[in-house]
């Protein structure tokens, strides 16, 4: 697998964060927004980290999805902790020494030397404090899907925390705490941002971009030093092709290897090829949204569709949702079975619904969205049954 590195970008958010750009505010905290499987992950690790790294900064990332059902507060402070671990070997090789079973840094954490990398007992703000006191260096905090901290109490407690350990470690002129948080829907991740009482209120999302044609030449480049007999490769059908997998670079990159493969009974151009596969993926991923609400109770599909609608006006239970949902399925829907609808949206496999802990709801895929808008201007909205629409109106909602 390749890994296409994206150094000016890593710079210039670097300088960001260490609050060199004169107007800019992502030393109070850099919020990154693109949609699923765009690079994001890839970018923070392979890319920001290094830089970071590699201006003096201590870095700890953690992804909120690795483990979706454990309390982010606690998946932030094992990244701390990881953090930690090359930092305290000088202090706990000291504490053997001594005879002592733990020490304590900077006042606040106490590390049991058995337990390396534990952090037991301290608050977040604490930990961050102790990490930069034991690196004598700022601490940079990656906080990656930090949207999914929003959906239990415990989550939004943390942002509160890590906002509050920011106030503290950093002044003006002097920023010791940077913290990076990553979403794969812009809308979810502006309620940590938006109103009064968000954690951090007044911040901005910025829309990470997207690999664009440096990435497709780059891959071009690597194409024709293999197979020279290739060139030129046509940039430009490649780059559309890749636009057409929404700038994903793993169905691209798979699409490619499938055209170059020496197995592939290719007529025409590898890469007119790779367009094709675009264009079928595509068709694809459509038939599995379409597939995914066909699949729904009525009531389930009646309450998806009105949440695609309403967006961010999404009520679930006032007099005009539950009007919306009594036309669509044809019979009276009380609140107790829009709840048990929408509950059911959310805890379905991939979920399609996202609730966060103070009630507001999204769809769970940003891209299904955009499959609405499309088939909604063109007419095609709802999907239809192969059946015809039967379904909709069989009232099995129980
Ligand atoms: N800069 C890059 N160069 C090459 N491949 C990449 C790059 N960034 C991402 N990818 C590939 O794209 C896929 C999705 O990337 P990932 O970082 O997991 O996306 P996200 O976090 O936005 O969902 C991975 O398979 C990864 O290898
Ligand atoms: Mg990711």
């Amino acid at each position: 697998m390749i890994h296409f590195p994206r150094e000016a970008l890593a710079q210039e958010l670097v300088a960001a964060l260490r609050g060199q750009v004169v107007f800019g505010d992502a030393h109070n905290g850099l919020f990154l927004a693109a949609p699923r499987r765009t690079g994001k992950s890839t970018f923070l690790q392979a890319d920001l980290k290094p830089a970071l790294e590699a201006a003096g900064v201590v870095v700890a990332y953690v992804d909120l999805w690795a483990d979706p059902r454990r309390d982010p507060g606690d998946l932030i402070a094992d990244a701390i902790a990881r953090a930690l671990v090359p930092h305290q070997s000088l202090v706990s090789r000291t504490a053997k020494r001594a005879g002592l079973d733990s020490v304590t840094i900077a006042g606040a954490l106490k590390i049991d030397v058995s337990k390396i990398g534990k952090i037991d007992g301290v608050t977040l703000p604490d930990a961050l404090r102790a990490l930069h006191e034991a690196a004598q260096a700022p601490v940079a905090l990656i906080v990656d899907e930090a949207q999914h901290a929003l959906t239990s109490e415990a989550g939004e407690a943390t942002m509160s925390a890590l906002k509050s350990a920011r106030d503290q470690l950093n002044r003006p002129g002097e920023v010791n705490l940077m913290l990076v948080m990553s979403g794969s829907d812009r809308d979810k991740l502006l309620r940590l941002v938006n109103t009064y009482g968000s954690p951090f209120y007044g911040s901005q999302i910025t829309r990470m971009p997207p690999l664009g044609q440096d990435f497709v030449d780059h891959v071009a480049r690597l194409i024709t030093a293999q197979r020279p007999e290739l060139a030129p490769v046509d940039t430009g059908l490649l780059m559309q092709a890749f636009e057409r997998f929404g700038q994903r670079p793993q169905f691209f990159m798979e699409a490619l290897g499938q055209s170059l493969s020496p197995l592939a009974d290719l007529t025409g151009r590898f890469e007119q090829a790779v367009v094709d596969a675009a264009s079928r993926r595509q068709v694809d991923d459509e038939a599995q949204m379409e597939s995914e609400f066909l699949a729904l109770r009525p009531l389930e599909r009646a309450v998806l569709w009105r949440l695609l609608e309403q967006g961010p006006r999404f009520r679930p239970y006032d007099g005009e949702a539950l009007h919306f949902y009594r036309e669509k399925t044809g019979a009276p829907v009380t609140v107790a079975k829009a709840q048990n609808a929408l509950k059911s949206l959310r805890e379905r496999t991939p979920a399609l619904a996202w609730k966060s802990a103070r009630g507001e709801y999204a769809v769970d895929d940003a891209a299904m969205h955009r499959w609405y808008e499309q088939l909604v201007q063109t007419g095609r909205w709802p999907p239809e049954d192969a059946q015809g629409d039967l379904a909709l109106t069989d009232g099995d909602d129980a």
